[in-house]
């Protein structure tokens, strides 16, 4: 039976996981998968997330099944974290999927039960996972100019130019903040713009926010979807508590629609609680219970707030001081644009080629793409992989 099943393309990102670990050099650096470092090297349990935990484990008393949308207290409140006011929740629809994939995969295979000639616009480059999840679920996939490789920084002029294609058959999918694999993240004018568009033209936006309070804050770094949230008739939302919360094994997400009407979101829940049965049924609970507990009790949130404030000073520091040193050492500030990138990642704007030299030569891990995981650095890792780069470029 699966004898004609071709080898398998590895993900660019898992793979490179693997080949680090297996990598016996002391001198390696892990800037592939992202996850936040903190200056040991660790990725920590929040400590929200340990007192939660604790209360968790205190009050519960069954692991026996929760609903098909999952805990839906967390569902209320993750919608209103993304969403604040911006729309009345009678019209949305919020299920708890299995992490952010989970989430997109929903979304797809809503959107292709809905409307199955449906093509969705990504932006180029993006996510490695939103292409293969959004044809897993058999829509068409285009691309739309994002990136400038020469001022990495978006090219808001050709991105405009190209989603002008886009027409009421389609799907745009834009990241919240902190845009993955770049780092460059469009203004509020843009969204504004795009908002516009979609009005004009009829394509639904649909955002991913993966990273929210990594870039200039919770609230600053969902102003746009709120924006686009309060003008449009729909939309489609996928979140993550995978690096917000630091809960990424748990899987934890939801996926989000705002709809036209209420009884449309009624429909919507319908379908995508069938969608789930015949998936995964029911989302894993633990991370969700986590997410719910934290944000229901006022002094949980503000300790985790001040948590996320901390680990995005503390990439804001280490892209500096990145800089700095290429700049003080190294004589160059051809790598200044990594102080103005936002997040996690940061496009180096280097060749599949000079990634691999970079890997091989150096045992600095980024994706082949060119993205480094700026939060799996740690400071004394710094002036290593500044010298590391500079060799390389
Ligand atoms: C990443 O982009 O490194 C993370 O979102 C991990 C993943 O799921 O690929």
């Amino acid at each position: 039976m699966f004898s004609n099943l071709p080898s398998p393309n590895l993900d660019p990102i898992l793979s490179l996981a693997q080949a680090f670990r297996s990598d016996p050099r002391s001198e390696k650096v892990d800037l592939g998968i992202g996850v936040y470092k903190n200056s040991d090297g660790d990725t920590p349990v929040m400590q929200a997330v340990t007192k939660a935990q604790d209360i968790v484990f205190e009050k519960e008393k069954t692991k026996s099944y929760v609903g098909l949308a999952g805990c839906e207290e967390f569902n209320g409140l993750i919608r209103n974290l993304v969403l604040g006011s911006s729309v009345d929740p009678e019209r949305t629809t919020t299920i708890q999927t299995p992490g952010a994939s989970g989430a997109l995969r929903m979304l797809g295979d809503l959107v292709k039960a809905a409307k199955p000639e449906t093509t969705v616009w990504i932006s180029d480059p993006s996510y490695v996972n939103h292409r293969p999840v959004m044809e897993a679920a058999g829509l068409k996939v285009r691309h739309y100019c994002y990136f400038d490789r020469e001022t990495k920084q978006v090219n808001l002029d050709k991105m405009m130019s190209d989603l002008a294609q886009a027409g009421s058959e389609d799907i745009v999918l834009l990241h919240g903040s902190c845009h993955n694999p770049t780092g460059a993240d469009i203004d509020f004018d843009a969204w504004k713009l795009i908002t516009k568009m979609s009005l004009k033209n009829g394509f639904v936006p649909f955002v991913d926010v993966a990273y929210q309070g990594f870039g200039d804050g919770l609230i600053q770094d969902v102003e746009g979807v709120r924006y686009m949230a309060s003008n449009v008739e729909e939309m489609l939302i996928t979140t993550s508590c995978s690096k917000s919360f630091g809960l990424y094994r748990e899987r934890a997400g939801a996926a989000i629609v705002v709809n036209n009407s209420q009884s449309q979101a009624n429909n919507v829940k319908g379908k995508m609680l069938t969608l789930a049965r015949a998936t995964y049924t029911f989302p894993p609970a633990h991370g969700a219970e986590l997410v719910k507990t934290i944000l229901s009790s006022e002094e949980l949130t503000s300790c985790w707030e001040n948590e996320l404030v901390q680990m995005r000073q503390r990439l804001m520091s280490l892209r500096g001081a990145l800089c700095e040193e290429l700049r003080i050492t190294h004589n160059t500030h051809k790598f200044d644009f990594i102080e103005k990138h936002k997040g996690m990642f940061t496009m180096l704007g280097f060749s599949q080629e000079q990634m691999t030299v970079l890997k091989d030569k150096y045992g600095v891990y980024g994706v082949g793409d060119g993205r480094i995981n700026i939060a799996g650095l740690t400071e004394k890792d710094i002036p290593y992989v500044a010298e590391a780069i500079i060799k390389v470029a």
